[in-house]
């Protein structure tokens, strides 16, 4: 019988040797290999990079490769990374929704208030108004043992284009690490249970997703020029700006017509107390 499973040319376990997180804290390295084989001589964006125990493969295999952090201490380190591993990967140090997100291939693995569903809706806006190319697939990836992922993985299975299932074992690792704590990783409150299992990662085309309602046209930032789009930024601040700032507006010409409509009703009030002397 023919296996149906690729070939993985690249192995992650080999590529990174000492990676900073362990299995649960992050998604297993077996998974960086099969995403990283499936990337190997394209563009990859990755939103959440974390410590970039992912990433430091996945630059390796890609021809262009871009991390997008929203948390400013794993930026540091990533810059520190890649310095020291002379990785040629760059870093958005800013909430998705703010970065160029244009690949080939662009990853993620949930985690609240960031998630899928939402994701995959903003990344369908954004191809939609010309941000990412026509072709981009989202690669996702779901631990089974986590309710939140396969319920995802439930309610998005339709759109699934491929999915490849990942034993992995990272125990004994997750053990040394919870006495330890590595140097550059400092995590509390897990525990190992989830250091052995098994994970899907799955590919979904941006453009099976439907357009959502919110998608409508693009708002141009008066900050720094880039194009943002209604609807995007679970917490980004430029969104609830841009609402207050409509709110107001339709305020403002709510009071101008009522001014008006007073303005008039005294005149014709006041014309009919005292009727202007006709010149004859
Ligand atoms: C579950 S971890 C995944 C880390 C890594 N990709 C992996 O597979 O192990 C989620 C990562 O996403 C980052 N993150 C969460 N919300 C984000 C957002 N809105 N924009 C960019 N990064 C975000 C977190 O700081 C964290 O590093």
């Amino acid at each position: 019988m023919f296996s149906t499973q690729p070939v993985n040319v690249l192995d992650c376990t080999h590529l990174v040797p000492q990676p900073i997180d362990v299995a649960p804290i992050r998604s297993p390295q077996e998974v960086h290999t099969v995403i990283a084989n499936k990337l190997r001589g394209r563009q990859v964006v990755e939103i959440g990079t974390r410590n970039g125990d992912g990433m430091s493969c996945f630059a390796r295999a890609a021809t262009k490769a871009s991390a997008v952090e929203v948390n400013q201490k794993y930026c540091d380190l990533l810059e520190e990374r890649k310095r020291i591993e002379k990785l040629a990967f760059d870093i958005q140090c800013s909430d998705y929704t703010l970065a160029q997100l244009d690949a080939d291939f662009i990853t993620w693995w949930q985690q609240a208030p960031m998630t899928n569903q939402g994701v995959l809706e903003n990344l369908r806006c954004l191809q939609q108004q010309g941000g990412i190319r026509i072709r981009a697939q989202a690669v996702l990836v779901f631990d089974t043992q986590w309710r939140t992922d396969m319920a995802s993985f439930q309610s998005l299975k339709k759109l699934i284009k491929w999915k490849q299932e990942v034993n992995y074992d990272e125990f004994t690792q997750c053990e040394k690490f919870k006495l330890m704590q590595s140097i550059k990783s400092v995590e509390s409150g897990f525990t190992c249970e989830r250091s052995v299992g098994r994970f899907i990662v799955a590919g979904i085309n941006i453009a099976d997703m439907e357009i959502g309602k919110h998608c409508a046209k693009p708002v141009q930032s008066q900050a720094d020029g880039r194009i943002y789009w209604h609807g995007m930024g679970l917490f980004s601040s430029r969104k609830a700006k841009n609402d207050n700032e409509g709110i107001l507006l339709f305020m403002g010409t709510i009071l101008l017509c009522t001014l008006m409509v007073l303005v008039l009703l005294r005149r014709v009030i006041r014309n009919k107390r005292s009727p202007r002397l006709r010149i004859m």
